[in-house]
């Protein structure tokens, strides 16, 4: 006997390894027809899992201090061996994850995935969303340079506008009256272990909540599916569908592959294209900048605080249709998932993507 067939039995004999590997390998079924959307999740894995690896080198160089944070970035990107790329795959990185995670939400609500018993499954990939919007507020602050402070200044005194309380939110949030010294304490902690933590932890259960249920099949799929009839807990089987190992492993390393080409082309070609020219100055409370825009993700918020003639009521606004969002399985409650034959809601998702883009430019150009 090989020496690693021996060690993989001996293991075996003690954890059943075979019988791991049979019921979450190649004994895991998914649908025969899964697609290509159906890989944005693992694509979001390996985007967190780049954040988390470039993150940890970057805080060997870094200092969270605002009269060494802009000094040691400029260290890393000029001085430090290959600080460039680690740095620049980090911030592109940023940009990455919540595209992907745009295109895997937008992909889950045209295949109707959301809908009951995936309702969890939907839930904890809307905390993630809000805490992936949160770890790139709080990474932006962190070279405190012109962008930096004053994006953060921007993004931060809508929270000004609720009556009574505002100024105590403001304060809380920034740690003073103004974006200082406690601000990017407060973010770094949140940037660093908080929001990490608390994203790999919701990773977690959504993968739980995945492995529970089962992949959904595609909805335009006509073959032998056991649907859930809402009677009692049952995993989605696929009896004709394909192994998660090797068949939809490959699929899935090919979209990562795709991915990495898409990524590294922007990071080698392209590397300066999420930093305007603000990006590149330190910080100075004094001097305000022409034109300070947020990050393209934050331009529909942006515009729509702009567009009423009271903060406030932007905020609400924001926080109605991100309520809805949330909401979403509890009131698209009809089991129908081809959105082909689903004229009305075609219409709404179509209207409520032209708006979020709509907004995206208005808010750039304004
Ligand atoms: C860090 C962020 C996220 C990661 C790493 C992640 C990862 C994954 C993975 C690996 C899958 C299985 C394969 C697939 O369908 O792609 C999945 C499925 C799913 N995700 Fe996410 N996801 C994230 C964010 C979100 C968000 C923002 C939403 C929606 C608000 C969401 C909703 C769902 C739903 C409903 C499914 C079940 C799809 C099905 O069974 O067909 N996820 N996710």
């Amino acid at each position: 006997m090989n020496p690693v067939t021996f060690i993989y039995d001996w293991i075996d004999r003690r954890i059943g390894l075979n019988d791991l590997t049979a019921k979450y390998l190649t004994g895991y079924l998914l649908p025969r027809n899964i697609n290509i959307w159906y890989s944005m999740g693992s694509i979001l894995l390996l985007i967190f899992g780049v954040q988390v690896l470039t993150g940890i080198l970057l805080l060997v160089y870094y200092s969270p201090s605002i009269e060494t944070a802009f000094k040691s970035i400029t260290f890393i990107m000029n001085q430090v061996p290959f600080g460039w790329l680690i740095r620049t795959c980090h911030a592109v990185g940023a940009n990455m994850m919540v595209l992907f995670l745009l295109i895997h939400m937008i992909s889950v609500i045209f295949m109707g995935s959301y809908k009951a018993p995936r309702e969890f499954n939907w839930l904890s990939g809307f905390g993630l969303l809000n805490m992936v919007f949160g770890i790139c507020l709080t990474g932006y602050l962190l070279p405190w340079s012109q962008l930096s402070f004053w994006a953060t200044t921007v993004a931060t005194s809508g929270a000004g506008s609720v009556p009574f309380i505002g100024e105590y939110i403001l304060e809380f949030v920034r740690g003073g009256k103004l974006v200082g010294a406690p601000t990017l304490g407060r973010f770094f902690v949140l940037h660093v272990i908080v929001l990490p933590a608390g994203i790999a932890g919701l990773i977690g259960i959504h993968l739980f909540l995945l492995q529970r249920t089962g992949v959904s099949t595609p909805p335009s799929y006509d073959g032998p599916v056991e649907h859930w009839k809402g009677e009692q807990y049952e995993y989605e089987k696929h009896p004709d569908g394909i192994p998660f190992f090797p068949h939809f492993l490959v699929q899935d390393l090919v979209a990562n592959c795709i991915y990495a080409i898409f990524f590294f082309a922007i990071v080698f070609f392209v590397p300066n294209i999420f930093f305007p020219a603000e990006a590149f100055f330190p910080a100075n409370p004094f001097e305000t900048p022409a034109h300070i825009k947020p990050e393209w993700y934050f331009l529909p918020n942006y515009q729509v605080l702009k567009i009423f003639p009271n903060e406030f009521i932007g905020l609400i606004v924001q926080g109605i249709a991100m309520t809805f969002l949330a909401a979403l399985p509890f009131i698209d409650i009809w089991p129908k998932r081809n959105f082909l034959k689903r004229p009305l809601f075609l219409t709404c998702v179509m209207l409520g993507i032209f708006t979020f883009i709509g907004l995206m430019i208005w808010g750039h150009f304004s």
